[in-house]
């Protein structure tokens, strides 16, 4: 599709403990404070100079998902299918693009009141290296990682077709479980190579974010993260396992803002000859409850 999503390329945080998010961010996850004049609140992973940017308030949610074009005519045309649709963008001040580290952005909802950007131009700088994660974040064309968004499930449709038709992300599987709570139904889209860069749930719970994901390279940084996490008094949702879908060998925690973040290793990448299944687990093994 023309003007597709090319990445998520950068999440806002709405942190009511903007302090907090510095420790865990930093202390906890591995990532760099950005040392840049745009504000604080600024994170890096890798080239690029934000990736995270925690925003002082008190929704304690993501506060807008930034998904790359890739270039200003991409986001042009992505802009006029939006406004097709009769759905209006408003347009990001340079300001506000500073702040992100991108050349331009929109800013909009999709169906279910997820605040997301669209941007193009992202700036990167030299001298990014994290002294917890020697071996890296896996960003680059797989994007910063996924967010995982929990949806009204009258509205579960339509933001599924808002992603889908609008934004250009493609299916790569389904899972529909059953879990303690009862039956659950997430459906996973990729920009890229990684396996998804976005899904989708529905679960009685107030937030819209459900949790973000950060992967690393190597096993040794993912094993000395899950320590880490623990000895800073992290709450740990869930102990290392493995998912059927996408491969990853991960565990999850409570972020400052309550929802959840999920630390990664080992994910497996979708080429051309990718098939779309549904899976019936959540998990092959582990996940499981400290
Ligand atoms: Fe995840």
């Amino acid at each position: 599709m023309d003007g597709a999503i090319v990445e998520l390329g950068y999440l806002g945080i709405e942190a009511s403990q903007p302090e907090a998010w510095r420790d865990f961010l930093t202390a906890s996850v591995g990532l760099e404070e950005s040392a840049d004049s745009l504000g604080s609140g600024g994170y890096r992973m890798d080239a690029r100079v934000r990736r995270i940017i925690v925003e002082p308030g008190e929704a304690d949610d993501v506060a807008y998902s930034g998904w790359l074009a890739s270039d200003a005519a991409a986001l042009a045309v992505l802009q006029e299918r939006l406004s097709e649709a009769g759905l209006e963008p408003r347009s990001g001040s340079a300001e506000e693009a500073r702040r992100r580290g991108v050349a331009d952005f929109v800013a909009l909802a999709d169906p279910a009141g997820n605040p997301l950007e669209i941007a193009c131009g992202p700036e990167t700088a030299a001298g990014f290296a994290s002294p917890l994660v020697p071996g890296g974040f896996v960003t680059g064309d797989q994007g910063l990682g996924h967010v995982v968004i929990n949806v009204d499930p009258a509205l579960y449709d339509s933001t599924i077709a808002f992603y889908r038709d609008l934004l250009g992300l493609r299916i790569s599987d389904y899972i529909n479980a059953t879990t303690p709570a009862g039956p659950l139904t997430v459906t996973f889209f990729h920009a890229n190579a990684r396996h998804h860069s976005l899904s989708v749930i529905c679960l009685a719970r107030r937030k819209r974010t459900h949790h973000i994901m950060f992967q690393v390279a190597e096993w040794d940084d993912f094993g000395q993260a899950f320590d880490r996490c623990q000895d800073q008094g992290v709450e740990i949702i869930q102990g290392i396992g493995h998912h059927p879908n996408d491969h990853m060998t991960s565990f999850y925690g409570r972020t400052p803002s309550g929802f959840q973040f999920e630390f990664g290793w080992g994910g497996r990448t979708i080429g051309a000859d990718w098939q779309v299944t549904t899976h019936d687990r959540l998990s092959d093994w582990g996940h499981r409850r400290p």
